[in-house]
């Protein structure tokens, strides 16, 4: 097989015309990898996408070909899938205000060209979920916000029109499902690609915590920052060693490992209601 690209988090391999997507247990914080795995967060977001994956079949088709026909050495954190060719957009849905959309807000009023109402502060709830795409940046480069028009002129009317219409109807599904388990989906990152017979196709990860914000419903308060599921703990931690947030990040005590992987069996558990 052939490594085609090694990400922050995941290892992407090439398998005849298959791809073989490889979750690891490294974790990034502030955008920074950790020298400390996780332990199984690789095999819990693989578990947590092939469950989203099964929750949203009959709203658009995924990529998924096999999740146990992949190399022994990576059993269990691995996905076997099509190969796309993918479009070079990320499409996000936002439900919530956070993040950089938070940011665009604050300066324009306005996130990837869609003008929203005033007076929402960090954590608002949007009155309807948006559509807010932004280019696939090289290494070391920023993603920008992109216009829905913008995505047209480079996909074509049509395609812009399915991404963002399928991206809010994953969405709409996801944020439903976690609400009945009292987890909010501020936002999504979404990425879909064409198959061979031309199908847009949903791929990559859906609905982790690693492409996704998720607060516990309980605790949300619009006017602060929310509290992060999965890395709350171990950022904290980080900014308290006085870490100023850039490489390298300090090594990681085993009780916060612990306690971070503790909460990434919960979100798995809550959202699926399967016991990890
Ligand atoms: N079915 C697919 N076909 C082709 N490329 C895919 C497919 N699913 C995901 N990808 C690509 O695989 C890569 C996964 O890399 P990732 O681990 O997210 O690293 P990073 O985003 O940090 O580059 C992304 O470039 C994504 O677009
Ligand atoms: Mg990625």
């Amino acid at each position: 097989m052939e490594l085609l690209h090694s990400g922050k988090v995941r290892d992407v391999y090439a398998d005849g015309d298959d791809l073989i997507l490889v979750a690891s247990d490294r974790v990034s914080v502030y955008d920074v990898v950790l020298p400390t795995p996780i332990p199984d967060k690789g095999t819990i977001l693989t578990r947590l996408s092939l469950w989203w994956f099964e929750q949203l079949a009959d709203l658009v088709p995924h990529h998924v070909l096999s999740a146990t026909d992949v190399p022994a050495a990576f059993a269990g954190r691995a996905i076997r899938c099509k190969r796309l060719t993918m479009v070079p957009v990320e499409c996000i849905a936002r439900g919530y205000l956070a993040g950089l959309g938070l940011k665009e807000y604050e300066k324009s009023g306005s996130v990837s060209g869609v003008t929203l109402s005033g007076g929402l502060v960090e954590g608002s709830r949007l009155p309807a979920p948006v559509f807010t795409p932004t280019t696939k940046a090289p290494v070391g480069e920023h993603d920008e916000f992109m216009t829905f028009d913008e995505v047209a002129v480079g996909s074509g009317a049509d395609v812009a029109a399915s991404l963002r219409d399928l991206t809010l109807a994953v969405y709409a599904r996801g944020a439903q499902i976690a609400a009945a388990r009292g987890i909010i989906v501020a936002d999504t990152k979404l990425e879909f690609g064409f198959s061979r017979d031309g199908v847009l196709t949903l791929a990559d990860e859906v609905l982790t915590p690693d492409s996704s914000r998720f607060w516990p419903l309980d605790a949300w308060e619009p006017g602060r920052a929310q509290f992060s599921f999965d890395k709350q703990y171990v950022r904290d931690w980080a900014t308290g060693t006085g870490w100023t947030k850039q490489p390298p990040a300090p090594e990681v005590p085993a009780e916060v490992v612990e306690r971070t992987r503790a909460r990434y069996v919960e979100v798995y558990e809550r959202l699926t209601g399967v016991r990890y």
